[in-house]
């Protein structure tokens, strides 16, 4: 297996292994973009999927982290996982994905979760805990006759393409362990970095 691959594979390992765990979030990650003057800022969201070309995520089209992603795609995640005692790093580019294949991700989404999406602009100011609730309220109600909820225009998804991944890991047998995989000119290569 390369060592992309086998990179990918263990997220998707330890990913799964905190699934068994029943932990709650597992696939919660810290997404940090920058903005034009080069400030980062940082916030969770879902990790959607581990795909072959990186790591998926949706948000408001409109979010301050899509703007920012907009002008400058370079992008970096942290994902914790307290009970494994590990810490995943991407580090990359956020590359838009395509209305069809963010229509497939959208369908996946249980229907509570697509309405709240139609009730949050994100960018937009919240008048009151209320009025959010109420506008939920309508769209609960604007699309109670639908079998599907369509895909609101402003909900856009991203892959983030790593171009260096670092695995931190603590076991009862090891101290720490720290492999740090880079992608270079001709292909990754591995370090083992000190913890
Ligand atoms: C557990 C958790 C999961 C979240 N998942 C997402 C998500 O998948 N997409 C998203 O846009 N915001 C998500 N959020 C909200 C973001 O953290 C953030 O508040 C919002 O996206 C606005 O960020 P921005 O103004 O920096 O763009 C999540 C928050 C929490 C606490």
């Amino acid at each position: 297996m390369d060592l992309y691959k086998q990179a990918l594979q263990a997220i998707r390992d330890t990913l799964e292994e905190a699934k068994q765990i029943a932990l709650p979030d597992p696939m919660v990650m810290s997404l940090a973009t920058v903005d034009a003057v080069g400030q980062p800022s940082v916030r969770t969201v879902y990790l959607q999927a581990v795909v072959d070309n990186g790591l998926v995520f949706f948000t408001s089209c409109q979010s301050r982290k899509a703007i920012q992603l907009a002008a400058n795609p370079r992008a970096a995640v942290c994902i914790y996982c307290q009970p494994l005692a590990r810490q995943i790093q991407v580090e990359g580019t956020a590359w838009l994905l395509g209305e069809e294949e963010a229509g497939m991700y959208w369908a996946m989404r249980s229907r509570d979760s697509q309405v709240a999406a139609w009730a949050s602009g994100q960018a937009e100011l919240s008048e009151s805990q209320e009025h959010f609730e109420h506008q939920l309220a309508e769209y609960r109600q604007r699309f109670d006759f639908h079998r599907q909820v369509p895909k609101p225009q402003h909900w856009c998804g991203y892959c983030l393409t790593p171009e260096r991944i670092e695995l931190w890991k603590k076991s009862w047998r090891h101290p720490q362990q720290r492999l740090s995989y880079q992608k270079t000119s001709n292909g990754w290569s591995v370090t083992r970095v000190n913890p």
